[in-house]
C-alpha cells in the first residue's frame, strides 16, 4: 500500500466548499507529499485571481488552464492535488486524473456547503447567486461527472478534519 501511495498522486475533487484545499493540507502532512493547490497554481502562473481571470479573459480561458495544468502533472508523482471545482466537467481530464493517480469525490450537503462559502467573494460562479437552492442545482448538474471521475467518495458533512482524513486513508 505504502508503495503504490508513493507511485501515484492523490487528486481531489469535488464541489466548491467541499474540502478540497483544507484535506490536501492535512494529507500533504500525513503522507509527507508535495501538495499542489490548482486554483492558487493557476493565480500564480497567470499573475492574477480567479476572478480576475474570469472577469478578463473568461471562463473558457480558465479551464485551458485547468486542463493545462493537468497535463504538466502527468510527469509528476507523490503530489496531493487539490483540483479547483469544475475540474471533472471535461471528459479529458478526466481521463488524465485517472491516469495521474487515486481520484477522491469530497462531497457535503448543499446546507453544509452554503455555510462554508457563503461569505466568500472570489468564486465568481456563485458571484449574486449566494443561495442554497442554487448550489443544489449546480452540484445535481455535476453529479454524474463527480460519480464518473471518482475513485473513491468521502462524506465531509458534520465530519473534522481528522476524521475525513481517516476516513480516506482506510479507503484508499
Ligand atoms: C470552480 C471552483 C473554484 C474555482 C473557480 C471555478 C467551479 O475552485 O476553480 O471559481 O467551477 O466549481 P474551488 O472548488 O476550489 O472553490
Amino acid at each position: 500500500q505504502a508503495k503504490t501511495l508513493f507511485e501515484k498522486n492523490i487528486l481531489l475533487i469535488g464541489f466548491m466548499g467541499a474540502g478540497k484545499t483544507t484535506v490536501s493540507a492535512c494529507l500533504g502532512n500525513l503522507l509527507a507529499m508535495e501538495v499542489m493547490e490548482m486554483d492558487a497554481y493557476i493565480q500564480k502562473k497567470e499573475g492574477m485571481s480567479i476572478k480576475d481571470i474570469f472577469a478578463v479573459h473568461g471562463e473558457e480561458y480558465f479551464r485551458n488552464c485547468e486542463s493545462n495544468t493537468l497535463i504538466s502533472l502527468q510527469e509528476r508523482r507523490h503530489v496531493v492535488v487539490s483540483c479547483g471545482g469544475g475540474v471533472p466537467l471535461r471528459e479529458k481530464n478526466v481521463e488524465l486524473m485517472k491516469k495521474s493517480g487515486y481520484v477522491v469525490w469530497l462531497t457535503a450537503t448543499p446546507e453544509a456547503i452554503f455555510d462554508r462559502v457563503k461569505d466568500s467573494t472570489e468564486r465568481p460562479l456563485l458571484n449574486g447567486n449566494m443561495r442554497v437552492d442554487f448550489i443544489q442545482d449546480l452540484m445535481e448538474s455535476r453529479r454524474e461527472k463527480y460519480e464518473a471521475a471518482a475513485d473513491i467518495k468521502i462524506d465531509t458533512t458534520n465530519k473534522d478534519i481528522v476524521e475525513i482524513c481517516e476516513e480516506l486513508l482506510q479507503k484508499l
